[in-house]
């Protein structure tokens, strides 16, 4: 069993749905799993799995629930974080996505390693944003349940 912090950003509830579903499924898992809406580095465990799952809203930017969590990110060390990207977005937009690229090089940046290439889901395309994000999660833990 592991742990798993999932990291929501979210104006209009969507990413909040899709938050709720991974959760589903790793706990189904028997891993577990808690959601945070308004994060805060405090209350998250660094050594646990981060799933941040964000829009992007603006003009390419993070929702403000999650915008302070990512400033506060930019002083930090996180060489013992591991973590996943989902991010939704609208690719009508030239921004497509960027609120979710932006706190992925933060944690980057920050020494947090990436387990795998972010997952950008288009609303466009997927109007149940919450189906691309369980089969993309479902995969991963096929192929890394030993290690999660
Ligand atoms: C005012 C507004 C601005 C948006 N700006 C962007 C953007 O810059 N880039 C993008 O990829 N999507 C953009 N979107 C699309 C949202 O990211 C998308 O609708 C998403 O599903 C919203 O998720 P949420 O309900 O969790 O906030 C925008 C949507 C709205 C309503």
């Amino acid at each position: 069993m592991a742990k798993f912090e999932i990291i929501v950003g979210s104006v209009l509830g969507a990413s909040e749905y899709v938050a709720d579903a991974l959760q589903e499924v790793l706990l189904s898992h028997t891993h577990s799993a808690e959601i945070h809406l308004t994060p805060r580095l405090s209350e998250l465990d660094q050594s646990a799995n981060w799933v941040i799952c964000t829009s992007t809203h603006g003009a390419g930017d993070l929702p403000d629930n999650i915008q302070p969590f990512a400033d506060q990110l930019k002083t930090q060390t996180l060489t013992t974080t591991p973590f996943l990207v989902v991010g939704l977005g609208d690719s009508s937009y030239d921004t497509y996505c960027h609120g979710s690229i932006q706190i992925e090089n933060i944690m980057v940046k920050a020494g947090a390693k990436l387990l795998c290439p972010a997952l950008h889901i288009d609303v466009l395309n997927h109007p149940i944003p919450e189906d691309a994000a369980v089969e993309w999660l479902k995969d991963w833990l096929k192929n890394n349940e030993q290690t999660a």
